[in-house]
């Protein structure tokens, strides 16, 4: 898709929703909260060429959890720089506020937590009318059954495999019932999303119980090699989901 202006063939790169276009292979996501913000540019060019699906981003507002990061000014920022999927993961206490001004600022898909959003299926629908992916999230202390009503709606689930606010915590065990709880909820063409302590080992256990999209920062940003470090999840994922399947 494109068109030619004065001789030079403009192509259209298409944004929005990017999970179907992504196949059906497990997906890395590599989450810039590990970054060095001093060097974004780079560290996204890095993780890119090292194999990474999307890029994921999380916003937290100092209130739905208690840290602070990145607002629509810097996803703006991200979005002009790269073409690449951005995930955005919007931990806040207003995302019916909030998805409006991360869709300006260029998101391809949002995940807003179900525990914030007294009318979950108001903001999917907007999500989809806006032409974006749209996931819904669950901290570990909300069971699976907090998605039955909007689970077949989603492009994704993100189940947290840590409290959200904070990279670099150990991988939640106990949170890999609810994985399998949530797997048996969606069809096959929607994603199951973990988040939080995600390394090989526990992208392994992760596949196994039905998850099919990794966001890891600490085990990607804290390798000496991110491209081997995303190539080593990606193998584990793969290994783990033939294995059972
Ligand atoms: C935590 C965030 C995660 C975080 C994961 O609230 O949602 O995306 O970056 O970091 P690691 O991979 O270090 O656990
Ligand atoms: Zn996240």
């Amino acid at each position: 898709m494109g068109f030619t202006l004065c001789g030079i063939t403009v192509v259209n790169i298409e944004r929005g929703n990017p999970w179907k276009a992504l196949g059906e292979r497990p997906l890395i996501a590599a989450s810039l909260l590990a970054c060095d913000f001093a060097r974004v540019g780079q560290d996204i060019d890095r993780v890119i060429a090292g194999g990474a699906d999307v890029v994921h981003v999380d916003v937290m507002d100092g209130h739905f959890v208690t840290n602070l990061s990145m607002g629509p000014p810097v996803v703006a920022s991200i979005r002009k720089y790269t073409d690449h999927p951005l995930d955005v993961h919007i931990m806040v206490t207003d995302p019916a506020y909030y998805i409006e001004r991360f869709a300006d600022a260029g998101a391809d898909s949002i995940t807003f937590h179900v525990e914030a959003a007294p009318e979950p299926m108001k903001l999917i629908d907007r999500l989809h009318d806006l032409g974006l992916g749209a996931g819904v999230s669950v901290r570990p202390v909300t069971g699976a059954e907090a998605l039955a009503a909007v689970a077949e709606a989603v492009d994704l689930v993100l189940v947290m495999t840590v409290e959200p606010g904070y990279g670099g915590q150990a991988f939640m065990t106990d949170m890999l019932d609810k994985i399998r709880a949530v797997r048996a909820m969606l069809r096959s063409d929607q994603r199951l999303e973990v988040d939080g302590g995600i390394d090989a080992t526990t992208a392994a256990r992760c596949a196994e119980a039905g998850a099919d999209v990794f966001v890891a920062g600490s085990s990607i940003f804290g390798s000496p090699d991110v491209g081997e470090a995303i190539g080593g999840l990606r193998h584990s994922a793969e290994v783990a989901r033939n294995t059972v399947s």
